[in-house]
């Protein structure tokens, strides 16, 4: 039985992850999922894993070193699937300094253990053992509107503070591929979405303040241009490269699913409206006077577009959920779940939204 450690795996797509491989593998893998529980992080997440013989919960900081070394002398693992970071662009504009620490420092500390735990004495690494770093496409920086993709070779110009810390963090990986031959991989995704997204990011943000009746706040002109991926296509790409790509290698996934902000806004509002029942009073409520306009992002990327070639051709990986199936089912979750999202946004959630958005 193979044995996975996974970090992260209470936020969004680490929990997404964990289901859709318990859902592949059944009881034939094992997985550890360590997570310091930061904001982002919610044992809610797991419910319907956390009794299962073949799941543990670990509670502890990537950063913190004896303890992740502990669980590498506990079990054999065999794959590290790192996803722990903090993620959210705006909070790393307001306080870059965690940023740093968990994603780059904390990466170094996950680096550090394997190879103390999988390095032979003749300086090669036992076989089988594998370390996947999930990186973003934010490290390539800024695409113009008219043109252009992000491939494997585009030169790293990250411009915030969280890209700029995920960008070390992806160094770090590939120097110690350069360096020791250290076994990994590193994938760099364009934006997801989908169930137990945290609602400081954009789709769900937009879905929960339009079921409460509140404004919708655009950053800028609102045409700026992210490429949208269903969070369980990038769990099924991150499993593929593991398994069937070529270790030391980057591949990029992406939906081809480009969509200005604005667009995405109109379609949850006229998806909202659909799926509620004419009775119901908030459907009078959310419509297109929500939209507000406020303050642009500082240093706003225009456009990121992703060129998944590379792991088609080599992997044999495509995006399978188009975009208006995606958004359908995140939105039927949404509704599935309200109590999640009450949980999530009472609270230290409201201090933030407060503080961010001046409401
Ligand atoms: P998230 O913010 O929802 O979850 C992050 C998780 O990491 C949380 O459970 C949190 O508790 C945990 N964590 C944070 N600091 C930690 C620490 N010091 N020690 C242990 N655990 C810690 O993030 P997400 O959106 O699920 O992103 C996961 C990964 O995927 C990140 O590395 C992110 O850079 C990358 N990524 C995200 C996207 C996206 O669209 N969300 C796209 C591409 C890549
Ligand atoms: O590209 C991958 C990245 O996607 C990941 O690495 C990050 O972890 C993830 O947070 C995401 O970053 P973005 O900054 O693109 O996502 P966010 O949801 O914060 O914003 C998406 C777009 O929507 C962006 O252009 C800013 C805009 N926006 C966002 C919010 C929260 C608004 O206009 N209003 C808002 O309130």
């Amino acid at each position: 039985m193979r044995t996975y450690l996974v970090t992260g795996g209470a936020g969004f797509i680490g929990s997404n992850y964990i289901h859709y491989m318990f859902g592949k593998y059944g009881d034939d893998i094992k997985i550890i999922n360590v997570d310091k529980l930061t904001y982002a992080g919610n044992p809610e997440n797991l419910k319907d894993v956390e009794d299962r013989p073949n799941y543990t919960f670990v509670k502890a900081d990537i950063c913190d070193s004896e303890a992740i070394s502990a669980l590498f002398e506990k079990e054999d693992i065999q794959r590290v699937v790192h996803f722990a970071a903090e993620s959210h662009v705006d909070r790393s504009i307001k306080n870059p300094d965690v940023f740093v620490k968990t994603n780059v420092l904390g990466t170094l500390t996950m680096l550090n253990a394997a190879k103390a735990a999988w390095e032979l004495p003749d300086g090669s690494f036992k076989p089988d053992h594998k370390f996947l770093h999930v990186s973003t496409d934010e490290v390539y920086g800024s695409l113009d509107e008219d043109g252009g993709y992000f491939y494997e070779t585009t030169p790293y110009d990250p411009h915030s503070p969280y890209s700029a810390s995920k960008a070390s963090s992806d160094f770090l990986v590939k120097a110690y591929m350069d360096t020791y031959k250290f076994p990994a991989n590193i994938t760099n995704c364009s934006n997801n979405y989908g169930p137990y997204q945290f609602p400081e990011k954009l789709i769900p943000l937009m879905i929960n303040n339009a079921l409460n009746g509140k404004k919708l706040p655009v950053y800028g002109d609102g045409k700026n241009v992210r490429d949208w991926l269903y969070v369980e296509d990038h769990c099924k790409g991150i499993d593929m490269v593991q398994e069937k790509g070529r270790l030391f290698e980057t591949y990029n996934i992406g939906g081809h699913n480009e969509k200005q902000n604005i667009e995405i806004i109109h379609i949850i509002l006229d998806q909202l409206r659909e799926k509620l029942d004419d009775s119901d009073p908030r459907k009078a409520l959310i419509n297109e006077d929500l939209i507000t306009y406020v303050a642009d992002r500082k240093g706003h990327d225009r456009r990121y577009a992703i060129a998944p070639d590379k792991i088609k051709a080599e992997v044999g990986w495509y995006p399978e959920t188009m975009f208006e199936e995606g958004i359908r089912k995140t939105i039927d979750w949404y509704f599935e779940h309200k109590e999640w999202m009450e949980n999530i946004t009472s609270g230290d959630y409201l201090k933030y939204y407060e503080e961010m958005y001046k409401a």
